[in-house]
């Protein structure tokens, strides 16, 4: 089994962190490839509570080479937090991670303008982004002349050519950004702290791509662990609230590195209901007591900012959709124990778009926004799973709604979660 991927499958938080964790022992290397700092990816086991950014989930299994590949957007103030977050807690981190040359570097105008531009009404709504600098870094990796890359960290023209970026980013910023946030566009603090970056993280810049394809060519085992959901994917999401990767299974390869051809699993993660955060359609959303009871049985808040997460039942037109897109073969269904205190669960099986029945995801953000949920409802199990460790200890009721869901987008279950730790999960493969 060359490579696997884990891939959200909904608008990110699906547990992807925890699963990668428990699959990483299974593996050689594991591999992040989109996204940045707006993933927040926890791992649990006991007492112990993980929270990982940018560095892959398999870091927790010694090892286990974790690498961040060229199409991750870094943060290096925040990566060097991670690390020295996990050296407190004895984990030793850069013993085993590597970080591509290739991948470029989020920088303090991104950061800037992200903030400036967060509030812009796009649809009839913002965004609401994490405020990570993950848009305005995308843009200018796409753009060219104005992107950093981690190699560059290390080239001795760095000054020159950080000084050169910031006097296009004044003329760029001073009308959308604030005083105080001009004042920290300083070439000579920027410069500095580049230099600073280089220091710890250069000893782990490498050329990744040829590190994986040459271990792909030695027979080592790769999990490729993709970060936000396929409803957030640039091109096949709900655009225009989608994040600026892409977040779905087709994103694999351009982020990594790794051709298709290797790519043999792919395991599709979807929690048991829906939440999203940010702005943007949600047909299925609860505003109800409903919503806030999911939000705080399942303790609904955003890993990475805190934001309260938007809850909602769970939708199998949207799922059906990005099960397809990634090429799922494997659903992994997660916080059923969530859903062990409702009398009644609801499943949306089709939309209502203007009276009329429709099993598609809708491209465009306004037609979604117009859909309206058509719902299959199941009686709920009433009854605590959190301790269940095999398929066959599920209530019958528990059991007829994993059934169903399988059924509803069509790909059989291959994981089952009960609660955060690792021991709570049941494999079926
Ligand atoms: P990720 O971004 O996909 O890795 O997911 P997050 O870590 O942002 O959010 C998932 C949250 O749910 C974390 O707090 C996990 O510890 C927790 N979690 C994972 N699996 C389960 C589960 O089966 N039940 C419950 N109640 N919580 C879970
Ligand atoms: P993980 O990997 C949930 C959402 C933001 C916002 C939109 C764009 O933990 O599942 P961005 O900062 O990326 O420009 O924001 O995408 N978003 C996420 N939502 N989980 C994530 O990551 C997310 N990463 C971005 O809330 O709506
Ligand atoms: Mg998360």
């Amino acid at each position: 089994m060359p490579a696997t991927c884990v891939i959200g499958l909904q608008w990110g938080d699906e547990a992807k962190g925890k699963l990668v964790d428990l699959l990483a022992p299974r593996h050689d290397i594991v591999v992040r490839y989109q996204g940045g700092a707006n993933a927040g990816h926890t791992v649990v086991f006991g007492k112990e509570v993980y929270k990982l950014h940018h560095i892959p989930s398999g870091i927790l299994s010694p090892q286990i080479t974790n690498v961040i590949a060229p199409g991750v957007v870094i943060e290096p103030n925040m990566l060097i937090r991670e690390l020295t977050n996990l050296e407190d807690r004895g984990i030793q981190p850069r013993r085993n991670l590597m970080i591509s040359q290739r991948a470029h570097v989020v920088m303090p105008w991104h950061i800037l303008e992200d903030r400036a531009i967060n509030k812009t009404v796009v649809s009839g709504e913002s965004i609401g982004t994490t405020n990570r600098g993950i848009g305005p870094c995308y843009r200018d990796k796409v753009g060219r002349t104005h992107a950093v890359r981690m190699a560059d960290l290390v080239r001795p023209d760095l000054t020159t050519r950080i000084a050169e970026i910031v006097d296009a980013k004044r003329v760029l910023l001073s009308s959308i950004a604030s005083k105080e946030d001009m004042e920290e566009l300083n070439a000579e603090r920027i410069a500095q702290q580049c230099h600073q970056w280089a220091d710890t993280l250069g000893p782990m810049l490498a050329d990744t791509t040829y590190f994986l394809l040459d271990n792909l060519d030695a027979g080592r085992k790769l999990l490729m662990e993709g970060a936000q959901g396929s409803l957030l994917d640039i091109d096949h999401g709900t655009y225009p609230f989608v994040t600026s990767s892409n977040a779905s299974g087709v994103g694999v390869s351009s982020g990594s590195g790794v051709p298709a051809r290797w790519i043999e699993r792919v395991i599709g993660v979807a929690k048991a209901y829906s939440t999203r955060v940010g702005g943007g359609p949600f047909p299925t959303e609860l505003l109800d007591d409903t919503g806030q009871k999911i939000r705080e049985i399942g303790r609904e808040y955003g890993t990475t900012t805190g934001r309260p997460r938007r809850c909602g039942w769970f939708d199998a037109v949207a799922v059906r959709y990005t099960a397809r897109l990634s090429g799922v073969h494997y659903l992994s269904l997660m916080m059923l124990d969530v859903l062990s205190h409702f009398e009644t669960i609801q499943v949306c099986v089709a939309y209502d778009l203007d009276g009329e029945r429709v099993d598609r995801l809708p491209s465009e953000a306004e037609t979604l926004r117009r859909c309206k949920p058509i719902y299959e409802t199941l009686d709920g199990w009433m009854q605590d799973v959190s301790e269940v460790r095999s398929l066959d200890a599920f209530p019958t009721n528990a059991r007829r709604y994993i059934d169903r869901i399988s059924e509803l987008i069509a790909v059989p279950i291959g994981v089952l979660s009960v609660g955060p730790d690792r021991e709570q999960t049941i494999f079926l493969i």
